[in-house]
Order: C-alpha cells, then structure tokens, then sequence
C-alpha cells in the first residue's frame, strides 16, 4: 500500500483519482479548495476510512498550501499535481485577457511547483517517490494550430518546469513526469471527450505505479506513450 496525494481532487480526474485509490485500499491524501469540493471528495475517500484526507487549498496559495502540508506527517510515494483550469474566454495570440491569462499561469505553471516544493520533504522520505505533473498534449512545441494560447502556452512552460525539476530531483531518487490524460469528458474537457473519466484515470494510476528513477524526465500519455515534447 502506497501513500498518494492529489491535488485538485473536487472534481473530474482528480476526484476519480482519489476515488480509484482509496477503492484500492490505497493511503490517499487529496486537496479541495471549497467547502463544496469537499462532500464530493469525502464520499470519493469514503472506502479508504481512516486512511483517507482531505486538505483545503488553493494551489495559488503558497502558504495555505505550506500549512497544509505541515499537518501531514506520513510520507508521501506518489504526487499527483493535477489541479488545473482552461482559462479565460480571450485567450489568442491576437486577441488575449492578459489578467485572466495571468492568473492561468499561476494555476496551471507555478502552482503545481508550489505544491510539489511545499510536500518536497514528505516525498523525499516515501517508497520509490514519483511526481507526475499533470500537463497536457496542447502544451507540446511541436503541436501546431493557433488556438487556445494561453493554456497551451501555461501548459509548455509547465512541461519546462518538469524538466528541470526531474533533473533537480534526479540525484534524489525521485521521478518526475509531465502527463497528458487524454481528452477526458470532464467539465473542462466536455461531453464530446472521447475518453471516460474511469478510462483515463485508470491508465494514469497504471503508468504513476509502475514509474521508477529510469523513467523519469519524460513526457507520457495516460498510456505510457511518450510524446514529442
Ligand atoms: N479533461 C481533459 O480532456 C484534459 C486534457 C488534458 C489535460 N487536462 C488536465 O488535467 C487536469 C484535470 O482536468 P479536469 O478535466 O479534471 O478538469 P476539471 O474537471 O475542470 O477539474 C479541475 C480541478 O482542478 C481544481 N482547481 C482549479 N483551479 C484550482 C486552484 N487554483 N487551486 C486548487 N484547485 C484548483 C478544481 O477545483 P474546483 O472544483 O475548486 O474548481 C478541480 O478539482 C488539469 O490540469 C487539466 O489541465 C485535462
């Protein structure tokens, strides 16, 4: 038995990431940021009992965050930083709400970093420790079209970060991974999705448990496939 933590867990994959986990017997500890948030999320851990907790931050926030993870003393073998948002309505090259682009980087870049620097000490004492930064395909350089900028603009800068944090924690022992879960029906991914949540987060449990230090630095699907970073 493991002990995850996921971030962002309210609702859509990381709701089913905790739910998958504790319905595994798995150690799960996951984050909300709304007293809402926290009904669904209590019934998602209800099958890991005791073994499951939640915490309330928002991962803009560094130092609830910080507080948060002072209030856990196990150690922690998988994170999951998979709190993310799509972003304001004008997001092009032409046209863009530089705000709300803004407040987007800070969710969707530096906030899983927050997160990750702030539970850095419980992961350096967990079983074979392994970050998997959620990410997206739309973050790739190599993908063309001009849509969506600011997400995927968030989510390029984001898989940099990976990359040097990877290599930061390398001589650690711990791994770390940028992932693409598919295009999930989730509120953010939509009903035309062409993956079910259940799918998605099942292949994304499968390739975070079986990732190991000569796995690290890469960029994967919830598959395993790597992609072009
Ligand atoms: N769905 C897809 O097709 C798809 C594809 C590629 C990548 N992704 C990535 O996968 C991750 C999860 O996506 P999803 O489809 O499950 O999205 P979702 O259904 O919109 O859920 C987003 C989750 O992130 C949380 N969140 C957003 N902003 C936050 C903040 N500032 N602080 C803390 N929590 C915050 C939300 O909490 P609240 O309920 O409090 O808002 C919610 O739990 C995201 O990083 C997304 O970019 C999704």
């Amino acid at each position: 038995m493991s002990h995850w933590l996921i971030a962002g867990a309210s609702r859509g994959i990381g709701l089913e990431l905790a739910r998958q986990l504790a319905s595994r017997g798995e150690r799960v500890t996951a984050s909300v940021r709304s007293e809402a948030g926290r009904a669904a999320l209590d019934a998602a851990l209800a099958p890991a009992g005791r073994k499951g907790r939640v915490l309330v931050f928002d991962t803009r926030d560094e130092a609830r965050i910080r507080a948060a993870a002072g209030a856990v003393a196990e150690p922690i073998d998988a994170l999951i930083a998979n709190a993310g948002a799509y972003g304001p309505q004008r997001q092009s090259a032409l046209d863009m709400d530089f705000d709300g682009v803004l407040d987007l980087f800070n969710v969707n870049t530096l906030g899983p970093l927050r997160v990750v620097q702030a539970f850095l000490p419980l992961i350096r004492r967990g079983e074979n420790p392994r970050v998997v930064m959620m990410s997206s395909v739309l973050g790739s350089m190599a993908l063309e079209g001009t849509f969506n900028v600011g997400y995927r603009a968030s989510k390029a800068a984001l898989n940099k970060i990976t990359q040097c944090l990877a290599d930061d924690l390398r001589p650690e022992g711990i791994a770390v991974v940028a992932m693409h879960p598919g295009w999930v029906r989730t509120d953010m991914g939509g009903p035309d999705a062409t993956l079910s949540v259940e799918e998605s987060v099942a292949g994304i449990i499968r390739v975070a448990e079986s990732l190991t230090l000569s796995g690290t630095r890469r960029y994967v699907d919830f598959r395993g496939n790597e992609i072009d970073w």
